[in-house]
């Protein structure tokens, strides 16, 4: 398994992106400042975008992993390297998700913690209702971990 940041056409990974985040408008705001990095084990497995926020946090802005490889250790592997190679520059790592159990237990089982909350950001920004399975997407949870 190798991780990979990706310097250059960072929109060749776009299909995998708009498996967390559904609006490519919303992906190209943060893609082309953020670092993004790429999962091999054999062919593409995962990728995922790290922002800065300010000069202690940073922010998972987008985590993905192929649909037939998910369930198999690839994005647990994805979040401990970005966190390992963050931790030197910075203090904090957030992560925004909708309210979704199983996403929420995975960022948890990483020492995320419930931070803060933006009220009907799901319903406010998006033109129609979302849902992960039969949950629709209200709130926007933030999540943060010590680095
Ligand atoms: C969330 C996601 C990135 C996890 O990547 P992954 O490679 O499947 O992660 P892992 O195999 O390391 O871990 C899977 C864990 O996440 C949980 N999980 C959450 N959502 C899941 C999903 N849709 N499919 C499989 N596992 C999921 C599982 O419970 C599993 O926990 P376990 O190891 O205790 O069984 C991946 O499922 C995905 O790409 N989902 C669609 C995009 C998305 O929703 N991204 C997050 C936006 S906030």
């Amino acid at each position: 398994m190798i991780i990979q940041q990706i310097h250059s056409n960072k929109k060749q990974h776009l299909d995998l992106l708009l498996l967390a985040d559904e609006s490519e408008e919303m992906i190209d705001k943060y893609l082309h400042k953020g670092d993004l990095f790429a999962l091999y084990d054999g062919d593409l497995k995962s990728v995922c975008v790290v922002t800065s926020i300010d000069n202690q946090t940073c922010e998972l802005k987008n985590i993905a992993t192929h649909p037939q490889y998910q369930g198999k250790g690839y994005g647990s592997a994805l979040i401990k390297y970005v966190s390992e190679l963050y931790k030197n520059k910075y203090k904090y790592m957030l992560v925004g998700t909708g309210e979704v159990p199983s996403i929420l237990a995975f960022y948890e089982s990483f020492g995320f913690k419930e931070s803060h909350r933006i009220k009907n950001f799901f319903t406010d920004n998006y033109p129609h209702p979302m849902f992960e399975g039969d949950i629709q997407l209200v709130d926007m949870i933030y999540l943060k971990k010590n680095l």
